[in-house]
């Protein structure tokens, strides 16, 4: 039977720092389900190491006179955990219990009586109704990861029954009683101590969460958690940083995350949600590192383009350039301004990017002259989605304004390059910002995880993502 009704009370550590999650991790009563079946595995394989020491005495008998008795050698032969079941406990932790678990093994034993008969066979021994709960603490480490540990662990064994072959049957009842009682004390005393060693057994997992995510040269995700993990009736939830750095340089953006909540699904193991304030992270650090910027010459420009880089193109719009730059290439610099701002709405993902376009005449020499500046403002849709255990994205344009800047070829009306900077973004830009989105960013993840069955929804402030999970191995 299962030993209902006992509750340890796990002290979590409490809250201690007020820095609002970016990533939270929810861990639904499904994902512990599969927790559990991994669990089982891995606790039946250490009761499997269970080590009985040879147990022996002596007993007088009459008319014989005394007897010496010794069992050696015992060896687990199976290990059957049938039931099993865990359970969350609100604030605290989460309950394991393990019942009507059998073990058997089978050993040797010897007889030595009236001095020199001697007397051998082999026995079978059943370990019947093992009873094992204990509750699992989580908390945080000093890396942000979580760390788990079996507490109050209790163990009973209910009957052992032994079953001896060879010999004569009233040796055996001399030292029935005796031997299984010794040997159901000594499995009892075994049981929690390799229950806690399977369940520490975690923790080098748990180790491999990816708290500092390296994405590219320029950025990484730090995923140490923020708050010791909460445990509710349905699930356990995890509040991680979820911040992109510039490598080498943390340095924190002008905005701080909001207070999100992910909502009470729990058909998937588990759901991760990612804010805006990750991706804002992300735009502020890769602007700030000056990764936002692209050159572009006119052979990034299709070559059945009737537009060209060249001063004849931009010269039958803009006639100074013609008479002042007549027969050049150009080149034009493109380069955000302003850490770009995504916004997430229901099914809706949209980025704002600000920046300017500068336009260049190359000479002959190779020097640049530039032939005017433009303001550009541009909002683009993004699809995002995950592959593998990352998040990728593609984008594409939405809207797009200009305003000039500054100009170097007197004055014009900049509503005229608008087609030509239209298809600038679309088929050079944009297809290059699409190559980069699609390598993905890492999600939080521990060792060989794999994500099956995801699903990602697009919501007020964040986006939701929701997966099972499968461990290799
Ligand atoms: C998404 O939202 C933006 C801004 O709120 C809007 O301009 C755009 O039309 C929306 N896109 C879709 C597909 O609803
Ligand atoms: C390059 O050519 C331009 C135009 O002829 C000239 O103004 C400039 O001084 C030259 N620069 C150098 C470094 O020779």
């Amino acid at each position: 039977m299962f030993l209902c009704c006992w509750l340890a009370l796990v002290a979590f550590v409490p809250a201690t720092s007020s820095i609002n999650p970016g990533v939270k991790v929810k861990l639904t009563g499904k994902g512990l389900e599969y927790g559990r079946q991994l669990g089982m595995l891995s606790i039946g394989q250490k009761l499997k190491t269970i080590k009985v020491p040879d147990v022996s005495g002596k007993k007088r008998v009459s008319p014989i006179g005394k007897v010496r008795y010794s069992l050696s050698n015992m060896q687990i032969v199976n290990v059957a955990l049938p039931k099993s079941a865990v359970e969350l406990v609100p604030g605290t932790g989460i309950k394991l219990s393990i019942g009507n678990a059998f073990i058997s093994l089978r050993g040797n034993w010897r007889v030595k009586y009236l001095r020199i008969i001697k007397d051998s066979g082999s026995f079978d021994l059943n370990v019947n109704g093992v009873s094992i709960t204990t509750s699992i603490a989580m908390r945080s480490d000093e890396t942000g990861r979580p760390v788990v540990s079996s507490v109050n662990c209790a163990a009973s064994v209910s009957s052992a029954n032994v079953k001896f072959h060879g010999g004569a049957s009233w040796l055996y009842n001399l030292f029935r009683s005796f031997a299984s009682k010794a040997i159901r004390s000594e499995m009892q005393k075994q049981l929690c101590p390799l229950v806690a060693d399977a369940v520490n057994d975690l923790n080098p997992q748990l180790k491999t969460l990816n708290v500092v995510a390296k994405v590219d040269k320029y950025a990484e995700i730090e995923y140490s958690m923020v708050a010791s993990p909460t445990v509710s009736k349905s699930s356990i939830d995890l509040s991680l940083k979820g911040e992109f750095y510039n490598i080498g340089k943390h340095q924190e953006p002008p905005f701080s995350p909001t207070v999100f909540a992910l909502p009470p699904q729990t058909t998937n193991m588990l759901y991760i949600g990612v804010s805006a304030f990750t991706t804002n992270s992300a735009g502020f650090v890769y602007n700030k590192a000056g990764a936002l910027s692209l050159y572009i010459t006119d052979d990034m420009i299709p070559q059945g383009s009737p537009i060209r880089l060249n001063t004849r193109t931009f010269g039958a719009l803009i006639p100074q350039i013609a008479k002042r730059f007549p027969g050049l290439m150009m080149k034009m610099l493109v380069k955000t301004v302003k850490d770009p701002a995504v916004t997430y709405q229901a099914n809706n993902v949209t980025v704002q990017a600000t920046g300017t376009v500068t336009a260049y005449a190359i000479q002959p020499n190779a020097t640049l002259s530039p032939l005017f500046v433009l303001n550009l403002d541009t909002s683009v849709s993004a699809r995002v989605f995950v592959s593998g255990v990352r998040i990728a994205g593609a984008v594409s344009l939405n809207k797009m304004g200009l305003t000039l800047g500054t100009s170097y070829v007197g004055d014009f009306k900049v509503g005229i390059l608008d087609s030509i900077l239209q298809m600038v973004l679309k088929v050079v830009v944009i297809p290059r910002l699409n190559v980069q989105l699609a390598k993905g960013y890492p999600l939080p993840s521990l060792g060989k995880m794999k994500l099956v069955n995801t699903e990602l929804q697009v919501l007020k402030d964040y986006m939701l993502i929701g997966t099972d999970v499968q461990f290799a191995g």
